[in-house]
C-alpha cells in the first residue's frame, strides 16, 4: 500500500514537472508584433527606434536604434539621438533611455551643429569589458564629412560617452555594421565612396574597438549591411542604393570574413517585403538557433512613422530566404520559430453593405489587395458612413485589423462595431496609394453571429480633397 501511494507520488511529481516544462516552453512562445505597424513598449509609448541593432546580454535582448519622431510630425532626418530598449521575449520590450544625444556629439564643439546619423550598432569588449558602439555620422551641411561617431559605456545600456568621429581605413564611412566573431576579432562593415568609386569594405578592428586596424575585404557597393555567422559560414545582407524608397536585398556568402565573397544573391522579393535590412537577431535556444531578419519599412514623409519588418531566415544549405508572414511566433527559451495562427480574413468586396443616406459604395479590383479587390464609399460629408455586416463563427476575443487603400481623396473614419468605438482613428489620406493596416485593438464577442463594423468619416485631412474610403478587409485575430 505505502508502496502503490509512493509509486503514485513519484508519478505525480513525474506529470507535473512535465506539465510544468511543458507549459513553459508553450508561454515562451510568443507572436511578435505585426509587420509594418506602430510598435508599443511596455509603458504604452510607441517605440522609437530605427536602424535597429541586436545585442543579447544573459537572458535580454538589448535593442537600440535611432530617434526618428519629432515635434512637427514632418520629414528631416537630424539625429536626435540613440535609444535603447530591453526585452527577454523579443515581444514585450522596456523602454530603458536614451544612451547618447546629438547634445552629446556637440559637447566641447566651438559652433554647435545639426547632425545626420543612423544605423547604431554595439558589441561587448571581453578585453576591456567595454561595449563599444559605432554609427554613421556627419553634419548635416556637410555631405561629404561622412565619419563614424564611437562611444562607450561599461553597462550595456548606458549611458554611452562618446569618444568622437574617426574615418576607417577606405574614408567615407556610410550605411554601415559592426561584426564580432566567435573569436572576439570585430570588423567594420560600411558603405565608401572614395575617388568617385563606391564600394563596401569591411575592416578589422583593433583589439580595444577602439579604432580600425586594417582593411580585409572590399566588395561591391551595398548599403545597409549587416553579417551573421552559421555552420562557419559568414552572410553578409546589404541593400540597394535607392535612398529611403525599398529595393531588392542582395547577400554575399564566405567562409572567411576576409573573403572571397560569393557573388551577390537576391534576398526576399523585390522591395524586401517593403524593407531595408537594419540587422539580424540571432536567437539561441537550448534546441535551436534561429535567425531573424530585421528591416525598417520607410516612411518618407514622415520617418517617425516608420515601422518594422522582421522575418525568420530559411536555409537551404548556405542559401538563405525569407517568406512573408505577418507575424510569427518566437520562443527565445528554445530558439525556435513558428508560423503563428493566421487572422480570419473578411474581404470587403464580399460582404453585405450599408451606407449612409446619398451615398454610395461600389467593388473594385486591384491586385494589390488581399483577393485582388476592395470596397469604395463615397461620401460627402463628416459623419457619412459605411458599414459591413460579418459573421463571426465563434465567440472569443480577437484583434482587430482593418486594411485599407490610401489615395488624395481618402477621409478619416472612426470604426465601431455593434455601436461601439474601436480603436483609434484612422486617417487614409496619402498622396499615393499605400495599403496600411491599422490595427484596431481587441473586441470580445460573448456570441457569434452578425457584428456590424460601421465606418464613420469623423474628420478630414487638411490635404485631403474629399470623404472616400477605400477598405480592402476586416481580419479577425483570435
Ligand atoms: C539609404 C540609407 C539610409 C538613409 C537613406 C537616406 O537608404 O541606407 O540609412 O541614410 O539612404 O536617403
Amino acid at each position: 500500500m505505502r508502496r502503490a501511494v509512493a509509486v503514485c507520488l513519484v508519478c505525480l511529481f513525474i506529470c507535473a514537472t512535465c506539465f510544468y516544462s511543458m507549459t513553459e516552453v508553450f508561454a515562451a512562445s510568443v507572436p511578435t508584433q505585426f509587420n509594418g505597424e506602430t510598435w508599443y513598449d511596455t509603458a504604452g509609448n510607441v517605440i522609437d527606434c530605427h536602424n535597429q541593432s541586436f545585442i543579447k546580454v544573459g537572458n535580454t535582448y538589448y535593442m537600440f536604434g535611432v530617434i526618428r519622431r519629432n515635434e512637427t510630425q514632418t520629414y528631416d532626418n537630424f539625429f536626435r539621438g540613440v535609444n535603447c530598449y530591453s526585452s527577454t521575449d523579443l515581444v514585450n520590450w522596456t523602454f530603458e533611455r536614451t544612451v547618447l544625444t546629438a547634445d552629446d556629439i556637440n559637447a566641447g564643439l566651438a559652433n554647435p551643429r545639426v547632425w545626420v546619423a543612423g544605423r547604431p550598432k554595439v558589441i561587448y569588449n571581453d578585453l576591456t569589458q567595454q561595449y563599444v558602439m559605432y554609427f554613421k555620422c556627419r553634419p548635416k551641411d556637410k555631405g561629404s564629412d561622412r565619419k563614424f561617431a564611437l562611444s562607450t559605456s561599461s553597462t550595456v545600456d548606458g549611458p554611452y560617452t562618446f569618444q568622437g568621429r574617426h574615418l576607417p581605413t577606405g574614408g567615407g564611412f556610410g550605411d554601415s555594421t559592426l561584426f564580432k566573431d566567435d573569436d572576439g576579432t570585430a570588423y567594420v562593415i560600411y558603405s565608401n565612396l572614395q575617388g568617385g568609386t563606391r564600394t563596401t569594405r569591411i575592416d578589422q578592428l583593433s583589439n580595444d574597438y577602439l579604432s580600425v586596424s586594417h582593411n580585409v575585404a572590399v566588395i561591391n557597393k551595398r548599403e545597409a549591411p549587416n553579417v551573421f555567422k552559421k555552420d562557419g559560414i559568414y552572410y553578409l545582407i546589404t541593400s540597394g542604393a535607392s535612398g529611403w524608397s525599398p529595393n531588392q536585398a542582395k547577400y554575399y556568402t564566405a567562409t572567411s570574413m576576409a573573403g572571397p565573397w560569393s557573388a551577390a544573391k537576391n534576398f526576399g522579393n523585390a522591395t524586401t517585403y517593403h524593407s531595408q535590412s537594419s540587422d539580424v537577431i540571432v536567437v539561441q535556444g537550448t534546441s535551436k538557433t534561429s535567425y531573424i531578419f530585421c528591416g525598417d519599412r520607410w516612411d518618407s514623409s514622415y520617418l517617425g512613422n516608420s515601422t518594422h519588418v522582421w522575418l525568420p531566415i530559411k536555409f537551404n544549405g548556405s542559401n538563405i530566404y525569407i517568406d512573408w508572414y505577418e507575424r510569427f511566433n518566437i520562443d527565445t527559451q528554445t530558439g525556435e520559430w513558428s508560423q503563428a495562427e493566421p487572422g480570419i480574413k473578411y474581404e470587403c468586396e464580399s460582404l453585405a453593405t450599408n451606407v449612409s443616406a446619398g451615398d454610395s459604395e461600389s467593388d473594385l479590383t486591384d491586385s494589390n489587395c488581399s483577393n485582388g479587390a476592395f470596397n469604395k464609399f463615397i461620401g460627402n460629408a463628416l459623419n457619412d458612413y459605411v458599414e459591413f455586416t460579418v459573421n463571426v463563427a465563434a465567440a472569443g476575443t480577437y484583434t482587430v485589423r482593418v486594411g485599407g487603400k490610401s489615395g488624395r481623396a481618402r477621409g478619416v473614419y472612426q470604426m465601431s462595431i455593434d455601436g461601439t468605438d474601436q480603436g483609434e482613428r484612422v486617417d487614409l489620406h496619402g498622396n499615393g496609394n499605400t495599403y496600411p493596416v491599422a490595427n484596431l485593438g481587441q473586441v470580445t464577442f460573448a456570441s457569434p453571429g452578425s457584428k456590424t463594423f460601421r465606418f464613420t468619416i469623423v474628420d478630414q485631412n487638411p490635404s485631403s480633397t474629399g470623404y472616400t474610403l477605400s477598405l480592402d478587409y476586416i481580419a479577425l485575430y483570435p
